[in-house]
């Protein structure tokens, strides 16, 4: 009978101690914690942004030998980035949150035009693939500070300097 009531009583404490886990599991997260995810994974697109025109800007600046065809790869890589930028910022507005960024507030009010500017990108990326695909180095290397420029474009209003 005692051992009864003790597995019983195990039983229970089992549960509770299950139950609990799963309640903590799904405890949503807060809208701080949502506003740091939100940060980090847009300040990861910018990432993969720069580590695809980073082989380009070397080429630009002799640093780096020419390669036309992971001049165009990277390109279209961007290309395919550039959308995700207004999504990531849609996604959540970090404006109430002290969140480590370097976006400026601005660009909530302004998202039509912030999301021109990824658009801008989008175009001279891919613009700028057409241009490498041809092979040829000087077209390409003049090329680049056209593409380049559409980074600027959207840091210059939307960046802290
Ligand atoms: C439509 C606007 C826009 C365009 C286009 C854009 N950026 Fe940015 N970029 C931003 C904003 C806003 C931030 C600040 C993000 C933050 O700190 O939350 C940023 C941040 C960055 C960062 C810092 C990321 C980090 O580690 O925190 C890098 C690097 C970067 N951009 C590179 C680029 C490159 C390279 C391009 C072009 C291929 C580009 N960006 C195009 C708006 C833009």
């Amino acid at each position: 009978m005692l051992k009864k009531v003790l597995s019983v009583g195990a039983l229970a404490l089992t549960s509770a101690l299950i139950v609990n886990a799963y309640a903590q599991e799904d405890t949503p997260p807060t809208p701080a914690e949502l506003a740091t995810a939100a940060t980090e994974t847009r300040q990861a697109v910018f990432k993969l942004l720069a580590f695809n025109m980073a082989p380009i800007s070397r080429m630009a600046r002799g640093a780096m030998e020419f390669d036309a065809e992971l001049a165009e790869r990277n390109a279209l890589r961007i290309a395919d980035l550039a959308p995700m930028i207004p999504e990531v910022f849609d996604v959540y507005d970090t404006r109430e949150f002290d969140v480590d960024t370097e976006a400026l507030p601005v660009i909530w009010e302004s998202q039509p035009d912030f999301a021109q500017k990824a658009t801008d990108l989008r175009a001279a990326a891919i613009t700028f693939a057409g241009i490498a695909s041809g092979g040829d180095r000087n077209t390409t290397i003049a090329g680049i500070r056209a593409f380049g420029s559409t980074c600027g474009n959207c840091h210059r209003e939307y960046r802290v300097d």
